[in-house]
């Protein structure tokens, strides 16, 4: 895998919201690859984020880069159209959350958009039966959602290693993204693991040069 395979996705949870726009454009300008927009509806998880109208503003605000949107909200289906419209690329949601995954899958591959499942660290691989060969991302939450600044479970990197061998045997290509406790210092077991997309919101936003920590981790992923 070359090293542009791999994405650094900072999470804007981490963020200063009262500077959001800013902070996209300096995490970009500092070498980030797409952003993850973490949606929280304290209901699914204990904690509320942003809306679709913080994403249309990011839009408006000139942010031109890929938008990952991870969905932590239930139900799925009714939300999904707004993200679509504020200009998402990619939106990824729990199937736990959904009564019917592949009817809230359909409304996102429908809309041109890439879609994916998130798995949390107790959700069994088999959510992956009969959905994995239409996906274009899986997400591996390596923290229970709800929060950022968790320790990351060291447990989800056989987790991570079993979904890689999946997905090289069903449909190479599709994006293992790892979200919760990424950091310089663990970013390389992770992608050793067979992660090729990192979430990081407290490693980078908590620091005052991002470019610095963004260029570590590179590092770190180029290391043999
Ligand atoms: C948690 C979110 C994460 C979170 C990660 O539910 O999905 O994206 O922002 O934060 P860190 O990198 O601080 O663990
Ligand atoms: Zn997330």
């Amino acid at each position: 895998m070359s090293m542009n395979d791999f994405w650094i996705a900072p999470s804007i949870l981490a963020a200063d919201f009262a500077r959001l726009g800013e902070e996209v454009t300096d995490v970009l300008d500092a070498g980030a690859d797409l952003i993850h927009f973490d949606v929280m509806d304290n209901h699914y998880v204990p904690n509320l984020s942003v809306g679709p109208a913080v994403l249309s503003s990011l839009r408006a605000h000139g942010v031109t880069a890929k938008m990952d949107v991870h969905l932590m909200v239930k139900p799925v289906d009714r939300i999904i159209g707004d993200f679509i419209n504020a200009g998402a690329d990619m939106i990824t949601f729990h199937p736990e959350a959904s009564d019917h995954v592949d009817r809230s899958l359909s409304l996102i591959r429908d809309a041109g958009l890439q879609c994916g499942l998130v798995l949390n660290p107790a959700t069994p691989l088999s959510v992956l039966d009969y959905t994995l060969e239409g996906l274009d991302m899986v997400l591996v939450m390596s923290i229970n959602p709800g929060f950022g600044g968790q320790q990351f479970l060291p447990s989800t990197l056989g987790k991570i290693e079993a979904i890689r061998r999946r997905i090289d045997a069903v449909k190479p290509g599709t994006r293992l993204e790892v979200d919760g406790g990424v950091k310089t210092d663990n970013i390389r077991r992770i992608k050793d693991a067979g992660a090729d997309t990192f979430v990081a919101g407290t490693a980078i936003f908590g620091t005052t040069d991002y470019r610095q920590v963004i260029d570590e981790m590179r590092r770190e992923l180029s290391a043999p």
